[in-house]
């Protein structure tokens, strides 16, 4: 793993930011993995503006995200299909329907997660997957557990999870207790993983994930046996690893 540190957020979704708009124009037709979540909302701005001033172009970009919340549909401001449509594909020359997000409205979850494996499979290999991590290690939808899941699944959001992500709902009721996820097998066979990290929040499943054992109890951690995984952090992130 690669690890680059950063002072602050902004530096930190720079810097982010400059990798991928690298592997877009390396690449034009390139595949991303993308995540949501407060994280990278930053690298996402970023992007914007690269391609607001000329340097960037998505048109042939295509998409696969990691997870979605089992029941909520592209409608809803708390699905993540709205979140990325909001923070990134309606404000570049994306092809909206080169973006793909599992289907949270198929509530039939076999269905569901077959029908995104299948995708996955059309799609190719992904280029570069971006990548957040929960306080609690998960990374995608993977939450802590006795083994690593190969490929997109069904979850049970932990109460740790359930707990970080109230935030975004008006009462913690509304927080969904299931998600499609990627599994460990699709986020491990990406070419390159860029994981962003910031907050103190993240210290502790940051230096889980670094230097600790690899373990599904930490999912992150599995990052050790990636061949090209960067791990940008800020310092409150990386204020465990010391
Ligand atoms: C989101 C995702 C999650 C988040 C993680 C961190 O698509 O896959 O693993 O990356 O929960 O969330 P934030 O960035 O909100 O702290």
């Amino acid at each position: 793993m690669k690890l680059i540190r950063t002072k602050n957020y902004e530096e930190l979704s720079r810097k982010a930011a400059n990798i991928i708009a690298a592997q877009i124009t390396l690449k034009p037709d390139c595949l991303l993995g993308l995540a949501t979540g407060s994280s990278p909302i930053g690298t996402y701005d970023n992007l914007v503006s690269m391609y607001e001033s000329g340097n960037l172009d998505f048109s042939r970009v295509r998409s696969v995200n990691l997870d979605e919340y089992m029941g909520l549909g592209g409608d809803n401001d708390q699905s993540y299909r709205y979140f990325m449509n909001k923070h990134l594909f309606e404000r570049v020359n994306i092809d909206m329907t080169n973006t793909h997000v599992p289907d949270g409205t198929v509530l039939d979850s076999e269905k569901a997660c077959a029908a995104y494996n299948a995708l996955l499979a059309e799609m190719g290999t992904i280029d570069l997957q971006v990548l957040g991590i929960g306080p609690n290690g998960h990374i995608g939808f993977n939450e802590p557990d006795d083994h690593f899941a190969a490929e997109t699944h069904c979850v049970d959001l932990t109460d740790a999870t359930i707990q970080a992500n109230k935030r975004f709902f008006e009462n913690e009721a509304d927080v969904p207790r299931k998600a499609y996820t990627m599994g460990i097998g699709n986020i491990m066979s990406a070419k390159m993983i860029v994981l962003v990290a910031n907050g103190k929040n993240k210290a502790k499943a940051l230096a889980a994930a670094l230097k600790g054992p690899v373990t599904p109890q930490c999912p992150a951690s599995i990052l050790q046996f990636h061949p090209n995984a960067i791990i940008i952090a800020d310092e409150d992130a990386l204020s465990e690893l010391e």
